[in-house]
């Protein structure tokens, strides 16, 4: 059974002018070590936190800003919304399309809500709380190169050209702001699409990105604007005492101009002093731990890093499932090779590197989490490898290859071939990375005892799901398995309107 929308009805909810105050019973554990009132061995306790969460329903006008507006990703979202919103249909070989935002975990997928005489009923998960509509989105942002995002779309071979033909009338008159370019930071191929740069001193570029955003946000009347990278894969940024440390240093680094500052942190510094939201959909080190810094301070919220959409997808769902079998993976070989723009700057050494790190940490978490089947220190041997092959354009193809351990010293080897169109999967990931970062703008919550309300932690971890290496707060503990990501991010939700976590005990059926 299906609803298409709900309400929930319970002492612990209500809904206001303006916002919905939820009471919600966190049941936790607490783990005790031995010799803290827990006796000779470890303890562990059920512990119970009263939280109340307020969250406000006026649904802003949301304007989204893309750094790398005219690249593969941009310009498919772009044209995907308005191909949505404009209700737009094509013709192929194989049928008539219609839009749609399939692969978008807030749009396409649904919740639990529980059952109704013995048949599962199921809800949008757009319907837990009151977002944005996509549809309602306006869209603008930077690029190095100053195409119009119609001929930036054609550029980018993704759409099908019938369905391209119907776009081009919207999309021609969008050109992107000039953006910030430095040539050291990505690959030298990327030197001949740089004819729409600002000038200036790196303080003069903040500056100017500043102005951008304060005047879209006029032209465009929107209330609140996310702004999210999807520029080229930058090499890491060297951290270094006294450049970009902690905040001071950082801020004092721009001031001198100093050549270690990229693009991408110089866009996140702009972002956060405008307070407006920052996400990083590239592997690289934007947030040193300057920016870090300055963003907690200021209480304005940073997330990525790297969208989570094909392989590292397909390795946070088999290595959890495998490790949580109780099978040793050993051996996991990730071979990649694709033909886009993006593909050509990761041919770069300097550049790969970045997204070979953000890759490779994926399956630390659920190896840490057996230590029946792995070592202290003990780790699988992982290697991935991206090759630039322009034929295959967008159409990434990813080869993994993972052996096991399995009982009695056999071994299980399975290979994956997986063709993932790297532009279409990665669209509907922006676009809840959008969606949900501007919601977590509308929640607070308070723990029993504190008094005064007060928001996320503006690292907002509740964007892990669709980050290939999800940023955290210093100190605190990564998760990467897709099912964990998510049930994390439906049960916040949930506990918004006072509806218990979907535990999947099924205890009425039992
Ligand atoms: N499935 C995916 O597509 C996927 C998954 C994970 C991460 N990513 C990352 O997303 C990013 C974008 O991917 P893409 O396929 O759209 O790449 P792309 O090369 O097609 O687009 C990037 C755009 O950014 C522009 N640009 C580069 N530097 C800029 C700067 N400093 N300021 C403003 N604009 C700048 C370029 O001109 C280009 O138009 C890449 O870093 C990629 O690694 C993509």
């Amino acid at each position: 059974m299906f609803l298409e929308s709900f309400r929930v009805e319970s002492p612990r909810v209500k809904y206001g002018d303006g916002e919905i105050q939820s009471e919600y019973r966190y049941d936790t554990t607490e783990v005790v070590p031995p010799g803290n009132g827990g006796g000779a061995g470890w303890v562990v306790r059920p512990k119970s936190v009263t939280y109340n969460f307020k969250t406000s329903t006026n649904v802003p006008k949301l304007g989204v800003m893309l750094v790398g507006w005219g690249g593969n990703n941009g310009t498919t979202l772009t044209a995907g919304v308005i191909a949505n919103r404009e209700g737009i249909s094509w013709e192929t070989k194989e049928k008539v399309h219609k839009a749609n935002y399939f692969g978008s975990l807030t749009q396409a997928s649904t919740i639990r809500v529980g059952s109704h005489n013995g048949e599962e009923v199921y809800a949008p998960f757009k319907s837990l709380v009151p977002m944005v509509d996509p549809n309602s989105i306006v869209f603008g942002g930077w690029d190095i190169s100053k195409l119009n995002m119609a001929d930036a779309m054609a550029r980018a071979k993704v759409l099908d050209f019938h369905l391209q033909k119907q776009l081009r009338p919207y999309m021609e008159s969008m050109l992107p702001l000039p953006g910030i370019f430095n040539p050291d930071f990505v690959a030298a191929n990327q030197g001949a699409r740089a004819d729409n740069v600002i000038k200036g001193t790196k303080k003069e570029q903040v500056e100017q990105i500043k102005k951008d955003i304060k005047e879209f946000k006029e032209k465009n009347k929107v209330d609140k604007v996310v702004v999210l990278w999807t520029a080229n894969t930058e090499r890491y940024s060297n951290v270094v005492a006294g450049l970009n440390d902690t905040m001071d240093k950082l801020l004092a680094s721009l001031d001198k101009n100093e050549a270690e500052i990229s693009p991408s942190t110089l866009y996140a510094i702009a972002c956060v002093l405008e307070g407006v939201p920052f996400v990083n959909g590239s592997p690289q080190n934007t947030f040193v731990p300057g920016l870090m810094e300055l963003a907690i301070k200021k209480n304005s919220v940073i997330g990525g890093d790297d969208f989570k959409s094909g392989q590292t997808k397909m390795k946070s769902v088999l290595v959890d499932f495998l490790v949580g079998a109780g099978i040793k993976p050993t051996s996991i070989a990730s071979y990649n090779h694709l033909g886009n723009n993006d593909g050509m700057n990761l041919s770069a050494p300097q550049v790969f590197r970045s997204k070979e790190i953000s890759k490779s940490s994926v399956v630390d978490d659920m190896v840490a989490s057996n230590p029946i089947l792995y070592k202290p220190g003990e780790h699988p041997d992982h290697v991935i490898v991206i090759k630039y092959i322009p034929y295959v354009g967008d159409s990434k193809r990813a080869m993994d290859e993972y052996t096991s351990e399995i009982f009695m010293g056999g071994k299980n080897t399975i290979a994956l071939h997986n063709t993932c169109e790297d532009s279409l999967l990665a669209a509907p990931i922006i676009l809840d990375l959008v969606l949900l970062a501007e919601l977590s703008t509308r929640i607070q919550l308070k723990a029993e005892g504190q008094d005064k309300f007060h928001s996320f932690h503006p690292v907002a971890t509740i964007l892990s799901y669709l980050s290939k290496a999800p940023l955290v707060p210093p100190g605190t503990p990564v998760v990467n398995a897709l099912a964990k990501q998510r049930a994390m991010l439906e049960n916040i939700l949930r506990a918004c309107i006072g509806l218990a976590p979907e535990n999947n005990m099924m205890l009425e059926h039992k």
